[in-house]
């Protein structure tokens, strides 16, 4: 515990992969190969990583920053630094962005339950591509079933955040986080194997930069927020649990090449396989799902047992790392809940898993029997999408810039960079540049390119 009884982070390794935990989840595997394949491929990629770069880190290390400094939920952190100002409301919008985010992620995280289930009943098994498409748009519509799962995945997701941070979140994720990344390795050498894989390595690396456009780059941006898990207060919340010695920079840093990493070899397993079989690359959220049986088969028809055993740990793998994203996601309400209204964390985080429920619930009918209910054409489940990915982060993100950039004293910052001036950090000019002008102006650029407001 720290001084102010605060729970701690145990190790400087369980930092980073606590962290990685958060932003490592289906963001890299199902979300960025869908958002590339409907923006064209390689160019988006390129896009993607300038917004790692130019936005991603510098705003990480700002909410690392700010979270370690004030050792407190991401609203009250505002508070303690930025007393009686409007800063707070950065921290409560994140509150409500991650609130919405796990509204429909945990469908999601759901669907890796019964993909489980199908994996080990070896229910993949001489299936054609279109049948694949079509069995999985029957279950997402299907009134029952995703809900049972995504119910089932929001109490795992509670119990462990309530059993508190260093058992449950740091130790989930030591052990999940190198396990994923050699499956993934495996499963890439066994895509790019495919007949005709050529062609989705192409469509993945040879950018065409005529496509670049507005949608583009607002899709890029989104995805890099997203992926990252920043411009909500997640990282800035389990920054507050970081030890003193924690090396920000470097963690931010660390955190960004892994979850990159992921996201650009799980494009290489997707592409190859869908362009082997002839999915097409854009069809959205469904990718994944669809194309994913194709390599278990295809790669090892000829050894169903591996088959099933290698597609199995697939997708515990998959669940796992969606578990540790969700688990950062209903701590940040959690916190807020239990540290700004005296309430116990038990009933905090029943609060936020009883909510989080009925927005899952809603979310996963309006894929079947409410999908005609749309609003600006989009389903609910794609309107929380493109609201808190696309908009809410971003603009949270631009804010974090804004007042590490701009508002916070400079020492605190320093201070904060540098371990109080025990590390070096060579390249603080920079990130102080980037934060106070290139985030903000090329958030605020993409914004009024694409959406035409600000
Ligand atoms: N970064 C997670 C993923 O890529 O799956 C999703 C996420 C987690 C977004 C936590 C935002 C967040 F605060």
């Amino acid at each position: 515990m720290t001084p102010n009884n605060r729970a701690n982070f145990g190790s400087k390794l369980g930092a980073i992969l606590a962290a990685a935990g958060s932003a490592v989840g289906l963001g890299n595997i199902w979300r960025f190969p869908y958002e590339t394949g409907e923006h064209g491929g390689a160019a988006f990629i390129l896009v993607y990583i300038g917004c790692v770069l130019l936005f991603g880190v510098p705003i990480m290390i700002a909410e690392f920053s700010i979270g370690r400094r004030s050792r407190a939920n991401t609203a009250r952190a505002y508070q303690i630094l930025a007393p009686s100002t409007p800063w707070r409301w950065v921290g409560r919008m994140g509150v409500l962005t991650g609130f919405l985010i796990l509204g429909y992620y945990v469908v999601v995280s759901g669907w890796t339950l019964e993909f489980i289930m199908e994996a080990a009943t070896n229910s993949f098994a001489g299936k054609s591509a279109d049948e694949f498409i079509a069995s999985f748009s029957q279950f997402t519509a299907n009134p029952w079933r995703p809900i049972v799962w995504a119910v089932v995945f929001m109490l795992a997701t509670h119990f462990i955040v309530v059993k508190g941070v260093e058992k449950g979140i740091e130790k989930s994720a030591k052990i999940m986080m190198p396990m994923l990344f050699i499956l993934l390795l495996v499963l890439a050498g066994c895509a790019v194997a495919l007949p005709n894989a050529g062609a989705g390595l192409e469509f993945l690396l040879k950018p065409d930069f005529s496509k670049v456009n507005g949608s583009v780059l607002l899709g890029a941006m989104g995805q890099a927020f997203f992926s990252l898990s920043i411009g909500m207060g997640c990282l800035c919340t389990y920054a507050s649990y970081f030890k003193d010695d924690t090396n920000l920079p470097k963690t931010a840093f660390s955190v960004a090449v892994i979850d990159t990493s992921v996201a650009v070899l799980a494009g290489i397993i997707i592409f190859p396989a869908a362009f082997s079989v002839g999915i097409q690359p854009d069809m959205g959220p469904s990718l994944l799902f669809v194309t994913l049986p194709n390599v278990f088969q295809q790669a090892f028809g000829s050894l169903p047992w591996l088959a099933v055993i290698l597609s199995v740990m697939f997708y515990i793998l998959l669940a796992l790392a969606a578990l540790t994203s969700t688990i950062s996601l209903h701590e940040v309400a959690t916190a807020y809940l239990h540290e700004e209204f005296n309430l116990t964390r038990n009933k905090a985080a029943w609060i936020v898993t009883i909510g989080c429920t009925i927005l899952g619930v809603f979310c996963s009918l309006s894929l079947g029997i409410g999908k005609e209910y749309t609003i600006a054409g989009l389903t609910l489940f794609d309107l929380f999408d493109f609201v808190t990915a696309k908009i809410m982060l971003p603009l949270g993100g631009f804010f974090i810039a804004i007042f590490t950039g701009w508002y916070l004293d400079k020492r605190i910052v320093w201070e904060e960079f540098s371990n109080r001036g025990t590390l070096k950090v060579g390249l603080y000019r920079l990130l102080i540049f980037l934060l106070k002008f290139i985030a903000p102006i090329g958030i605020a650029f993409i914004f009024i390119n694409e959406l035409g407001w600000l």
